[in-house]
């Protein structure tokens, strides 16, 4: 597939038989493209960059080497998965790097958001740069653009792309994913035969936690903030919100709170649960969540996760509020 505009004779692809079609069509595209040659993915763990690692292991096996940065910002287990699925299970080339101390030292003491991600985005660049630097011939990058990517920037946040291109690069593009709407490319994802978890997660910004984590970042903080939000993610799976609500998480700011704990004063940061309803993300509603698992959401956060005492519901919708708290 060549060019950036899809074209309008193609079919929205909705069906297992459809996504095989294009599967067995980009596979021969990669083949061809590719040849003998090795490739590089920045496999971040979510849905675009696993489809397209999925999709490159059966067009070329271990002609393909992913790398995954855990920059100390994912949620709970995100990079756990992806050693399996990516690393056991289909057993690819993949790289792990731990860059967490990396990250959070550089990130120590900035409050504000749009530095925050640039640190993010060019910190990423630069420990994908120097992993892929110690690889030999390596010819092709492959990436997880998808459509969207190429029709839209809203302008009104810096959207690093973590995982982009580092601009001095000079290796030839693989986008087997780049004309694929965001539906499109679940029902590939699935025909791959990836776990139903990772085909259908949550979209998470590429700045992760970083932009959740609010004002600066502390690594008591943010492990509170993790905790919070592994708590939230097991209720609304276990409530069958997961399948319908299409972002949730917790943000946690910078400030703590008087309260009661054993008898005793406890100063805690509040967790602001927030519940979105959205098909483009420019715009979004508030899901109506059930009082009765908001109390027991906010019962098991608050006794469950160290220095966490309050729990809120950011009732506002986009706009006025943005989707994320940064
Ligand atoms: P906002 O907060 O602008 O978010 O209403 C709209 C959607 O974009 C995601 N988002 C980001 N994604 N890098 C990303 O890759 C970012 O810096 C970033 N900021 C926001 C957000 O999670 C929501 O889905």
């Amino acid at each position: 597939m060549s060019g950036n505009i899809r074209p309008e004779t193609m079919e929205r692809i909705t069906t297992p038989a459809l996504a095989q079609a294009f599967i067995d069509e980009q596979i021969a595209a990669v083949r061809a493209q590719v040849g003998d040659k090795k490739v590089l993915l920045a496999l971040s763990g979510g849905v675009d960059s696993s489809v397209v690692a999925a999709l490159l292991i059966k067009a070329i096996g271990k002609q393909l080497t992913c790398v995954h940065v855990n920059h100390g910002l994912m949620r709970k287990g995100e990079s756990e998965q992806v050693i399996e699925v990516f690393g056991k299970e289909l057993d690819a080339n993949l790289i792990y790097v731990d860059a967490t101390d990396r990250f959070l030292d550089l990130l120590a003491g900035v409050d504000e958001p749009e530095k925050k991600r640039k640190i993010i985005g060019a910190e990423f660049i630069k420990v994908f740069d120097e992993e892929s630097s110690k690889l030999e011939g390596i010819d092709f990058l492959a990436q997880g653009t998808i459509y969207p990517d190429i029709l839209e920037s809203d302008g009104v946040k810096a959207h690093h792309n973590v995982g982009g291109l580092p601009e001095d690069m000079k290796m030839e593009l693989v986008e087997p994913v780049k004309l694929l709407y965001k539906d499109e490319v679940r029902v590939v994802g699935e025909a791959l035969g990836l776990p139903h978890s990772m085909v259908y997660r949550q979209p998470f910004p590429g700045p992760g936690l970083g932009v959740r984590c609010l004002g600066a970042i502390t690594r008591d903080r943010l492990h509170a903030l993790r905790e919070a939000d592994a708590i939230l993610r097991e209720e609304f799976d276990k409530n069958g919100l997961a399948g319908k609500v299409w972002q949730y998480f917790i943000a946690v700011p910078d400030f703590k709170s008087v309260g009661v704990k054993d008898g005793k004063r406890y100063e805690g940061w509040p967790a602001i649960i927030r519940a979105v309803n959205t098909t483009d993300a420019m715009s979004a509603t508030i899901e109506e969540i059930p009082y009765a698992l908001l109390h027991h959401i906010t019962d098991r956060i608050t006794h469950e996760v160290d220095g966490i005492n309050r729990v809120c519901f950011d009732l506002t919708p986009k706009p006025i509020g943005t989707i994320e708290w940064e």
